[in-house]
């Protein structure tokens, strides 16, 4: 079962989250860490990067690796992923830019693309720890519900409703891509330790079913339940229709006392 924390806000969740993170790294000197675009995981990085400075962590043997891009965008376009972490992530933790690795979508890469990105992943010794966030439909990364559980990295087509929830990134709603390349389910869940955030009440169907549902790729997020180290940071919102909510704040609660991936000077 996935450990689930359900914090008071979206603030106490995400510096929880930074510290669970910052831990990990700090733990091998040549980190590799899977990000996360879209609003979710925003602040956790804003946190991250206060944390590293306070605990004086050095960031700059660190690899990163983008879950997703959007295909028809140019890198410098504002609205895309790349920019996004460029300017959230890469620079909010003062790192080199060719630190972070986002898949290639120029047309004449799309063939190769997705090979050629789980080839970098792999040079660079596999994903440490994947951060993820999850779609109101359940999606992960681009794998939109009905994407098999074993796939890789490649082209995927975004569904309606991804498109309609993106909207508000674009001018216009026909503006956002149809296309994307996405890590797939098999390549994510390759990572050695999944962290899922999601907040707010537009999460809180695809959060039940992501952790208490069926596995299935109507539901890719479910397929975190196939991972033996998951750890899921909530918000009350999007943690309202858990029906073993009781038992994950307990299990948290136990857990204070003893949180092996607490910061120490
Ligand atoms: P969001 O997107 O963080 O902007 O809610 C998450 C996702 O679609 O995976």
């Amino acid at each position: 079962m996935a450990e689930v924390v359900i914090a008071e806000s979206r603030e106490v969740a995400s510096a929880l989250a930074a510290e669970a993170i910052l831990h990990q790294i700090r733990s091998k000197p040549k980190f590799t860490l899977g990000v996360a675009t879209g609003d979710t995981p925003v602040a956790m990085y804003r946190d991250l990067a206060s944390l590293a400075e306070e605990f004086g962590i050095d960031l700059q043997n660190l690899n990163a690796f983008a879950l997703d891009e959007y295909v028809g965008l140019e890198p410098t376009d504002p609205r895309s992923f790349s920019s996004a972490l460029q300017e959230n992530f890469v620079k909010v933790l003062g790192l080199d830019p060719a630190q972070l690795h986002v898949p290639q979508v120029a047309a004449c890469n799309l063939s190769t693309s997705g090979r050629d990105f789980e080839r970098s992943i792999a040079a660079a010794g596999g994903i440490d720890l994947q951060i993820l966030g999850i779609g109101s439909n359940g999606h992960i990364g681009f794998n939109e519900p009905g994407s098999s559980l074993a796939s890789r990295t490649r082209v995927t087509m975004l569904a309606d409703t991804t498109r309609r929830d993106n909207a508000v990134f674009f001018a216009e709603s026909e503006d956002v891509p149809q296309h994307s390349v996405s890590q797939g389910i098999g390549t994510i869940l390759e990572a050695r330790h999944l962290v899922l955030l999601a907040f707010g009440v537009k999460k809180e169907s695809a959060i039940a079913a992501a952790i208490e549902g069926p596995v299935t790729s109507a539901c890719p997020g479910s397929a975190i339940q196939l991972h033996p180290w998951v750890t899921v940071f909530l918000d009350r919102e999007s943690a309202n229709s858990l029906q073993e909510k009781d038992y994950y704040l307990g299990a948290w609660e136990n857990k204070m006392e003893s949180l092996s991936w607490r910061l120490s000077p």
